[in-house]
């Protein structure tokens, strides 16, 4: 069942249109950012650009006195990669500034201008001194962060390496069985080029599920990030069917995978630089890399069950990214294995009202089918591509990967009951 859906984002929950949703900004390289501001306003969403997930790499200062203040800083000390400017002034005094700056100013660095006025002409002059980009304020932080990390793609280039991760609210409800569907139907049936991604590197299931057994996969890279490039990765990667290989686990215990914050960085810079869309199987953990993991993929699908424990869990997952994520859109989250014979289950109108958000998709307990399908090493689409549930991950494909997106209806009204057992599923949880 899929529900009709209006995504929001931030903690406004301000409706975002679904060209702002999906618009892809690739995360900034290591590079140093000094911004020199000349209103509170404009200091306050730099700052909050550099709390962004796509600038997590990048350093960035925040200071007052503008323009003045950057050529007197910069007569003694070198410039950083970019340099951030809010110009309250009039056109002419911005170039005469600018001009100014350049005198101190070192090859290489990029000058980013935050300005009041919409002039063309001015905008002219400002390119022609070399200046990237002009924006004018007041600015949003994600236009801060779009400029910045603009800077570093290249300009004409496709956008690639969306990154989708998929993740069990708790473990064991399906969250592999989803994460590997869905990336065959973005392959499949979007013909776009996708590359699964086992992280969970003792048990993971990504292998058996698309019957491969590589001798290769994912620990290779972690385990040498030094040797990781585009190459490298690229001879890791299985092929499991048109347009979809697999990064795969090596699903052995000789080793215990304890991995800092930012061990699968490499992997993923490498594979965002050339694969279109890359779907992370995360495992239902919660340690500095999957919080990490998570923060910085382009959009999250959260899979729970439909009790009480998935729901709390869900819930608390959900608050925490959005907070993590204030320029991103919300996660999606799905229901899986609903309507278990005799088992009593909380119905998915009741995590909508919870939750505040309709689920993406509910998938209906099947285990004939899920069962022959995790045992021949197929996808649903294989074994029965009429299935609702086929049906079902070829939308959450188009959904996910910003192709389709339809509307949908938000809730308010909490039941007590429901708002009672979160209230004591965060006690729990906190
Ligand atoms: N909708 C469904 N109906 C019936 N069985 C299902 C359904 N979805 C998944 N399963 C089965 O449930 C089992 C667990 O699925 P899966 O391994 O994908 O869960 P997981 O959340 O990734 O678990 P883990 O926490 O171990 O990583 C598998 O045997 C799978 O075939
Ligand atoms: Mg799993």
């Amino acid at each position: 069942m899929m529900r009709e859906q209006q995504r929001s984002t931030g903690p406004t929950d301000e409706p975002v249109v679904a060209s702002d949703a999906e618009e892809y900004i690739s995360p900034a390289p290591r590079v140093s950012v000094q911004a020199f501001c000349e209103t509170a306003e404009t200091a306050a969403a730099v700052q909050a650009a550099a709390e962004d997930r796509r600038m997590i790499k990048a350093h960035v200062r925040v200071q007052m006195g503008g323009m003045a203040a950057a050529a007197e800083a910069y007569r003694s000390s070198p410039t950083p990669n970019v340099i951030c400017l809010e110009a309250e002034v009039r056109g002419e005094d911005v170039l005469a500034g600018l001009d100014e700056l350049a005198n101190v100013c070192d090859a290489g660095t990029r000058v980013v201008v935050i300005g009041r006025f919409n002039d063309i002409v001015l905008y002219r002059e400002l390119l022609r001194r070399g200046v990237s980009d002009y924006m004018m304020a007041p600015v949003k932080p994600i236009d801060v962060v779009r400029s910045i990390c603009n800077l570093f793609s290249a300009p004409d280039a496709k956008p690639v390496g969306r990154v989708i991760a998929v993740v069990g609210a708790k473990g064991g409800v399906g969250s592999s069985t989803v994460a590997h569907n869905l990336a065959f139907s973005i392959a499949r049936d979007l013909a776009l080029d996708a590359v699964v991604t086992d992280l969970d590197l003792a048990f993971g299931t990504a292998g058996l599920d698309f019957n491969q057994d590589p001798p290769q996969g994912i620990a290779d890279a972690v385990f040498s990030p030094d040797r990781v490039d585009t190459a490298f990765v690229d001879r890791l990667l299985s092929k499991c069917a048109e347009h979809l290989s697999l990064l795969a686990a090596p699903a052995t215990l000789d080793r215990v995978y304890d991995f800092g914050a930012d061990a699968f960085d490499p992997v993923f810079d490498s594979l965002r630089a050339t694969v279109p869309c890359v779907v992370l199987d995360v495992p239902h953990l919660w340690s500095g890399w999957t919080k990490r993991v998570l923060v910085g993929a382009d959009d999250i699908l959260i899979v729970a069950g439909p009790d009480l424990a998935n729901l709390r869990n869900a819930k608390n997952l959900i608050d925490f990214l959005k907070t993590a994520r204030p320029n991103d859109r919300r996660p999606f989250y799905c229901l899986n294995q609903v309507g278990v014979p005799k088992r009593p289950e909380i119905k998915p109108s009741d995590f909508s009202k919870a939750l505040e958000d309709d689920p993406v998709a509910v998938l209906p307990f099947d285990p004939q089918v899920f069962g022959t399908a995790a045992n021949n090493g197929q996808m649903i689409a294989e074994v029965s591509s009429g299935h609702r549930a086929a049906e079902i991950f070829r939308q959450l494909a188009q959904i996910l990967t910003g192709r389709s997106e339809a509307k949908r209806p938000r809730h308010k009204f909490i039941p007590p009951m429901i708002d009672k057992l979160l209230k004591r599923g965060r006690a729990v949880g906190s």
